[in-house]
Order: C-alpha cells, then structure tokens, then sequence
C-alpha cells in the first residue's frame, strides 16, 4: 500500500493551460496530410482542415499551437506563404527530407487552424536566415489593426482585422539549426530582435519567448537571462527523451523495445525535472518577481522512425511507454506551474510523440493522446501540493519511482488528481487522502492501462483507451484504489 496526500492549503499558483500546448512543424506529414488536406481534398475538411483531426484536438482541449517550427523555422519567409496559392513560391524543406515546400499553408491557414481550434498561436520567427525586418513585418502583417503597409498587404489577402497574436519565439535552437550561434551572440541579436517586435495594440501585448537552452546547457539561460533578460517574457528549453542516450544514429525502435529499455525511457524523461528546476532557478536569479517564464517548447520521446518510412519524415508510433512519458511530463510542469508557462509536446500529428496519426482519411488516437484529454482538467486549475510514497522499480541502472502524480483544484471545487504507475508488473494500492478541503462527494476514476508496448492501429484503433474506473473506496480521509500495473488515471473528487 502507498499513500499519496493531497494538501489543499498548500499551492504554487495557477496552472497555465499552454502547459498542454502542442508543435506543428512543416515535418513530414504533420501539416500536410496531418492537419491540412487542402480544400479541393475528398478527405471532409473545412477550409482545407481535416474535420476528424481538429474535432479530436479540440475534444482534448488544444490551447496553444506552435508553429512553424522547429529547424524549419529558421529557413522560412513568411512572404513565400501569403497571397494566391498558384503563385506562391515553391522551396526546398532542407531539413526534413528534402522535399517540395509548396507553401500553400501560410500564415492564413495556421491562423485559420486556430481559429478551427479554439487555441492561441504560437509563431516562432526567422532569426537564423531571415531578417530584422522581415520578423518585424510579419508581427506588423498578424497585428496592426490601423492603416500600415502590412496590414493593407493582409487586407489585400483577405483579412481584414488583425488576428492579435501573442507568441512570438524569437527564432529556434539558435545553438543548432537555428544558426549554430554562442548563447553570447545569441542573446545581442534577441536583444535587437525584440526591440522591433511591437505591440500594436495595448489590449493585446506580445509576448517574446527567447530561443532557449539544449538540455542541461545552463550557460545558455545564464548569458540570455543576463544580456536579454530585459526584452524578453520567456526563455524555451527543448529535452527530447531517447531511450539510448545521446545515440541519434540508433535511438531504438518505438514498438519493439526491451524491458531495460522501457525504464530507461522513463528513468530519462524524469530528467526533465531537475532541468526545469536548474533553469528556473537561474531565470530566478536574475528575475526574482517570477514575471519571466520557461517555455518547454519541445518535448517528447524521440525514436528511429518506423521501419519503411521516410527518414527525414520522423513518422513513429506511440505506446503506452508513450503515456507514461507524457503522464509523468505533464505532472512535472503542473508542479512547477509558477514558472512553467506553456509546453508543447512534439509534434502534433504524425511526428515523434504524436497525439494523432493519419493514414489517408483514416485516424488514429494515441495513447499520449488520451493521457492529455484525462488530464486537461488541470488546465486553469490551482495546483495542489501533493506527496506520493515510492518504492524503486526498475532493471540495472535505470531505476525510478513506480509513482508519479500531481493534483489541482478547478474553480468549480472539483479536485483532479492524477497518478501514473510506473511499474511494469506491479499493481499497486493507493490511499488518497485529502487535506485542507471542505465535504467530499463523488470520486470518479478513469484508467489507461496495457501493455508497455501496447498500442493503437488502424485496424486496431481502440487496444489503448481510457476505461472508467468501477472500484474506488471511499475511505475517511479520501479514496483508496488499485492502480494496475504500467498505468495512467486521472480522479475527479467532487467538493
Ligand atoms: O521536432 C523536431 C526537431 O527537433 C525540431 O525541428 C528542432 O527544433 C529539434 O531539434
């Protein structure tokens, strides 16, 4: 039997819903195919959307999309991607694949998406190729709600107000692809860069998110904190979680992977813990009023694609291994909700830890994906502190807790404690008590349980769903439950 408390008189502040963001990068088949078919598609879309994919993310509660990248990003001129679609450039996607870039989703239709969505954009600019200039017009083009030579270009194009957008990333991987660049180099020219990124509308300021650190590079965060500190809103952080580590020519296979490879994914990605504690720690050394946030603007697990794809395209399948990533991510940043301000799991549809996979007009719901729609009652709620007893499990070196949870508190009262058991064999018994709340009512339960390598197929699309949890005792202090082995459940508590 573990404990778990929830302490309701205890709570590091509210959770931001853009924890639960999600990337679209032009990779592969996630914009085209994934999200946008065009509009002449017989795939049901609207306005060129795909009807099945946008209902599914907004049923999950989508609230931010970033895009449109990624390396991508810091190749793109957003001019390609605007006015009649015959005429619009058609370039290299040099980074993934090698493949035409026909541009026929541009600014219009990610800002039509989101409206599709319901959720904020997210555009991450051009600093590694582009110019001053060129970012500034495009947040003029999104936000000038007056006369302006952009916004008499939207106009021309077809919208005439502005659409107000909020983030703005301020180029990506700016020590990588973004133009393998010093952090020193780096936070001069964010510095120039945010100086022209205006707000045109004070009802509606922007928000710059400055590109981040790889992983553990704390330099970074320190030299962008101290040099660009000023100018910014937020610093991003990308940490991938390979099975292998550091071995990007042999990651391992997403479905076929052995026992030790099961806790070494899980023993990685709890990594992102202490990650997002070092670098808050440094944005608080300079910034003490907690103004500046961290934005995890890529995460997820990272495999060899799947057997007979397009190596550039990053296609791979998703397992319950998967839901527990995400399970235990997403803990991670309810618990440091005061200076995680938004997270977005990569990538959206068919990349790396996807929530969705397409195949022609068919569609596929992922077990990340489910974990996600069970946990998005968090969104806006006030985390609760809470405390789980562990025990290790675990093979060789890769050892890790078997229990993981966060809780909050939704403005109704309802209390949302989710847990996930880590453990590959073990079922495990869980006293929930409830501290520092009024009367409780009903506890309802929902569980996604399988296999670590159980999985969703087209032909199978229902192995991996979220059954509704039929023993829950009530107890004096709260609840006890048995979660199954190697599994993911969400409790709503009713006050
Ligand atoms: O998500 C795939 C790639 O990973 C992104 O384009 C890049 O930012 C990161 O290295």
């Amino acid at each position: 039997m573990s404990k778990a408390i929830i302490n309701a008189n205890r709570s590091i502040g509210t959770i931001n819903p853009n924890i639960y963001g999600h990337f679209s990068e032009h990779l592969g088949r996630c914009v085209y195919d994934g999200l946008y078919v065009g509009e002449s598609s017989p795939i049901p879309n609207v306005n060129g959307m795909r009807s099945d994919v946008v209902g599914a993310l907004k049923q999950m509660k989508i609230p931010v999309l970033r895009w449109p990248g990624g390396c991508f990003a810091d190749t793109y001129h957003w001019q390609d991607g605007i006015g009649p679609k015959i005429s619009r450039k058609k370039i290299v996607n040099t980074h993934w694949g090698g493949v035409t870039e026909d541009n026929s989703f541009g600014t219009h239709e990610f800002m039509e998406l989101c409206r599709q969505l319901g959720c904020e954009a997210y555009i991450s600019g051009n600093v590694g190729s582009g110019t001053v200039q060129e970012f500034s017009d495009w947040v003029e083009y999104c936000n000038m709600g007056g006369l302006s030579p952009m916004s008499e270009q939207r106009r021309v194009n077809g919208r005439e107000e502005p659409w107000n957008v909020k983030y703005w990333g301020i180029g990506n991987e700016a020590w990588g692809c973004g133009g393998n660049m010093t952090a020193e180099f780096y936070a001069n020219l964010c510095r120039q860069y945010a100086t022209y990124l205006r707000t045109y509308d004070r009802e509606h300021p922007v928000y710059k998110i400055a590109s981040g650190a790889n992983v553990a590079d704390y330099h970074w965060t320190k030299v962008v904190m101290e040099q660009a500190g000023r100018f910014i809103d937020a610093v991003s952080l990308h940490y991938y979680t390979l099975p292998r580590s550091g071995n990007w020519q042999d990651k391992g296979s997403a479905l076929n992977f052995p026992r030790g490879e099961y806790y070494s994914t899980l023993f990685r990605t709890l990594r992102m813990d202490e990650l997002v504690e070092n670098h808050s720690r440094i944005i608080r050394q300079y910034e003490k009023d907690k103004k500046i946030g961290l934005v995890v603007d890529e995460w997820g697990t990272w495999y060899d694609v799947e057997p007979g794809t397009n190596p550039g395209f990053l296609y791979q399948q998703n397992t319950m291994r998967d839901a527990l990533v995400a399970a235990v991510n997403l803990n991670i940043f309810n618990n440091h909700c005061d200076t995680v301000t938004m997270a977005n799991i990569a990538q959206t549809v068919n990349v790396l830890q996807a929530v969705i996979l397409t195949e022609g007009d068919k569609m596929v719901l992922t077990p990340t994906y489910h974990v996600f729609e069970m946990y998005k009652g968090h969104q806006n709620a006030r985390q609760l502190e809470s405390y789980v007893e562990t025990s290790l499990t675990g093979e060789g070196e890769f050892q890790v807790p078997n229990l993981h949870i966060s809780a909050s508190q939704a403005e109704d009262g309802k209390v949302l404690i989710t847990a996930a058991n880590l453990d590959d064999a073990k079922p495990v018994e869980l006293d929930c008590i409830l501290t520092g709340l009024g009367k409780r009512g009903k506890v309802s339960g929902r569980l996604l349980t399988g296999a670590a390598g159980a999985h969703n197929t087209f032909d199978a699309p229902e192995t991996v769903r979220p059954e509704t949890m039929e023993r829950i005792e009530p107890t004096a202090e709260g609840f006890r439950v048995q979660l199954p082995a190697c599994s993911v459940a969400a409790f709503e508590v009713e006050i």
